[in-house]
């Protein structure tokens, strides 16, 4: 792994993050009945949490001498809220999942600050996680 290539896999986080903001908005739009009326503002939050780390990433890439990317990834949506929830979740389960790979990958070139940066957001996607697994009623109990 070399710094180029971390930028390039930062550079795809990044794009994951705003199709995850985007998402969000639109979600939130849609979501509707009584059972659903909390999530909203639950997704907005969401969304804002996506947009901090959307800036935090391009300070980052930045740092390292990358060109920060605004491309944006494929976005998911439907008519259905359990449809959009599910979604939600999946986006979420893929972000962590990048960034436990980012925070090993960033330590193995002793990029420990940046590491720490993402360390502090893959945190944040997993009480996303929690949040969405709540929502659609998962029951993980063992
Ligand atoms: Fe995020
Ligand atoms: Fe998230």
């Amino acid at each position: 792994m070399t710094i180029d290539q971390i930028i390039n896999l930062l550079n795809l986080d990044l794009s994951w993050e705003y199709a995850a903001m985007i998402q969000y908005i639109q979600h939130a739009s849609l979501l509707t009945g009584p059972e659903y009326f909390a999530i909203i503002n639950e997704e907005l939050q969401h969304a804002q949490d996506e947009h901090e780390h959307a800036v935090r990433l391009t300070d980052k890439i930045q740092y390292l001498g990358g060109f920060p990317t605004v491309n944006v990834q494929e976005i998911k949506t439907s008519l259905s809220n359990v449809e959009m929830l599910r979604q939600d979740l999946q986006a979420e389960y893929d972000a962590l999942h990048r960034y436990l790979q980012r925070i090993e990958q960033l330590e193995a070139l002793k990029l420990y600050d940046v590491a720490q940066v993402i360390r502090e957001i893959a945190l944040v996607e997993q009480g996303h996680i929690i949040d969405l697994e709540k929502s659609l009623g998962i029951q993980k109990v063992r």
